[in-house]
C-alpha cells in the first residue's frame, strides 16, 4: 500500500519527522538526531528558514566560501560563493588573482530587458484579433497601472506589448509579448503580476486564455565579461603554445555540443555560486543560460576566445536575470550579507560579477585542461575529503598529502596509507 497522508502540512515539525522516521526509516532514532543536528539554536532565525518553503523540518547546510582579488572594470571585489564541489572557489580565487595582475575584468551590461506573455487561443480570423489588440492597447497598460506605479517611479515598468500570431506553428495559437524594464528586482512577480492583469483585460467569449508567465529566455539581458593581455604576459613555459592550445579548446566548444554542456557546465560552477550566495533563482539562471547557448539553433560555449596580432583575448556572453532587492535577497540574512560583501550592487553590477564569476572558472578550467589536466587540482581536493571523512588530524593531513604530491589519488590507496601511518 502507498503510505499517503491528507493534512501533512497540518502536523507539528516534530510530528512531521516522527511520521517520516516511522514509515522510511529502519533505524528511527538515529534519523530523527542526523535531522534535529541541523536545527538552528536561534529559534527566531530558524522560524524564518522553516517560513521559507513548506513542510520544512531541518536546514541544509551547503559550504560558503570567499574568493578574494576579483578586480572588475578597477574596482576590488571578494566574490561570495556557495557551492559544495570543492575545486571551483579555489580556481575562481587563483583565476582572479593571475588576472589581477593583467588589467583585471572588463565588463558591458548590454541590455535588460525581461520578457513575459500571455498565451491564448483564437479561433477568429486575425484581421480581428488585431483591431481587438490595437483597440485594447492602451487599455492593457492602464490596468496594470496600480503594479507598475512603484516601478515606473525606479525608472522601470512595461516597455512594450505585441501581438504575436503563432497559429502557422499551432493552431489558433496567439500571443500577448510583453517586454520589461525591472531595474534592481528580478521581477517575477512584477511581471507575473502585469500580466494576469493584462489577461483579465484582454478576455472575451472568443478568446480563450491559457496561461500568463514570464519567460526565463532572456536574450536581451545580456551582460558581457572579458579578460585579455599581451600573449607572453600569460606566463608559464610557453605562453603562444598555452594561448593556441586554449583557443582550440573554445573553439571545440563552439562547434561540439557534448564539449559545449560541460564547458558551459564549468561556466555554471562560478555563476550558480554567486547566484546562491545573493538569494537569487538559480533555476532560472540555468534555464536562460542554456537556452542562450542554443540560440542559433545548435549549443555552444557562452565564452569565445581570440589570439589574434600578439593578444590574448577571452570573454563571455550571457544572459543574468537578477536581482538586487526583494526575493529572498533581503529576506536571507546571508543573501544580504553577500550583497553587503559586493557593497550593494545594482542588478546590472551583480550581472557583472555574476559573469566575471562564470568566466574565470572557465579560464581555470580550460588552464587546467589544456595543460596539467583536471584531475590533478581535483584530486588534492578529493584527497581532504577522504582524510577529513577518515578523521585525519591535521598532522596526519599533512604527511599524507606529500605522498600523494605525485602519486595517483585513489580512495583505496588513501585509506590504506591512513591505516598504515595510524599503525
Ligand atoms: C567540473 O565541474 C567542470 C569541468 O568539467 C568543466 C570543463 O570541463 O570545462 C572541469
Amino acid at each position: 500500500m502507498p503510505k499517503v497522508i491528507s493534512g501533512f502540512s497540518k502536523l507539528s515539525k516534530e510530528d512531521k519527522i516522527d511520521w517520516l522516521a516511522k514509515n522510511f526509516f529502519n533505524n528511527q532514532n538515529e534519523t530523527i538526531n542526523v535531522i534535529k543536528q541541523y536545527w538552528n539554536d536561534n529559534s527566531k532565525l530558524q522560524q524564518l528558514h522553516d517560513d521559507f518553503i513548506e513542510n520544512t523540518i531541518t536546514n541544509f547546510y551547503m559550504p560558503y566560501g570567499i574568493a578574494p582579488n576579483f578586480i572588475i572594470n578597477n574596482k576590488e571585489y571578494v566574490i561570495p560563493m556557495v557551492v559544495e564541489e570543492s575545486s571551483v572557489v579555489a580556481a575562481a580565487s587563483l583565476v582572479a588573482k593571475f588576472w589581477s595582475t593583467r588589467g583585471g575584468f572588463k565588463t558591458t551590461v548590454i541590455s535588460t530587458t525581461k520578457i513575459g506573455q500571455v498565451h491564448f487561443m483564437f479561433a477568429g480570423n486575425k484581421k480581428e484579433i488585431t483591431s481587438y489588440f490595437n483597440e485594447q492597447k492602451s487599455k492593457l497598460r492602464e490596468v496594470t497601472s496600480s503594479i507598475t506605479k512603484n516601478m515606473e517611479k525606479r525608472g522601470g515598468g512595461i516597455l512594450d506589448i505585441e501581438l504575436i500570431d503563432k497559429t502557422k506553428q499551432l493552431d489558433n495559437y496567439y500571443q500577448l509579448h510583453v517586454t520589461f524594464e525591472t531595474k534592481d528586482s528580478m521581477g517575477a512577480n512584477f511581471i507575473n503580476s502585469c500580466l494576469e492583469a493584462m489577461a483579465n483585460q484582454f478576455k472575451r467569449h472568443d478568446i480563450e486564455i491559457v496561461m500568463s508567465i514570464l519567460s526565463n529566455y532572456v536574450p536581451e539581458c545580456i551582460v558581457k565579461s572579458e579578460v585579455s593581455c599581451l600573449i607572453p604576459d600569460l606566463g608559464g613555459e610557453n605562453p603562444e603554445k598555452f594561448a593556441k592550445k586554449f583557443e582550440q579548446a573554445v573553439k571545440i566548444a563552439e562547434i561540439e555540443p557534448f564539449r559545449a554542456v560541460t564547458h558551459n557546465k564549468g561556466i555554471m560552477n562560478g555563476i550558480d555560486a554567486v547566484v546562491l550566495a545573493t538569494g537569487n533563482d538559480f533555476r532560472a539562471i540555468e534555464a536562460g543560460a542554456h537556452a542562450y547557448a542554443s540560440k542559433d539553433g545548435c549549443y555552444k560555449s557562452l565564452t569565445h576566445c581570440e589570439v589574434k596580432n600578439g593578444i590574448f583575448k577571452f570573454w563571455i556572453e550571457i544572459p543574468l536575470a537578477v536581482g538586487t532587492v526583494g526575493g529572498l535577497t533581503a529576506l536571507h540574512p546571508m543573501a544580504k550579507l553577500s550583497l553587503d560583501m559586493l557593497n550593494r550592487p545594482s542588478a546590472r553590477e551583480l550581472m557583472e560579477v555574476m559573469a566575471t564569476a562564470g568566466l574565470a572558472q572557465n579560464f581555470a578550467a580550460l588552464r587546467a585542461l589544456t595543460t596539467k589536466g583536471i584531475q590533478h587540482g581535483h584530486m588534492k581536493m578529493h584527497l581532504m575529503n577522504i582524510l577529513n571523512q577518515l578523521g585525519a588530524t591535521a598532522e596526519e593531513k599533512n604527511t599524507i598529502a606529500k605522498k600523494f604530491e605525485n602519486v595517483t589519488v585513489s580512495h583505496s590507496a588513501v585509506v590504506e596509507a591512513f591505516n598504515k601511518l595510524r599503525e
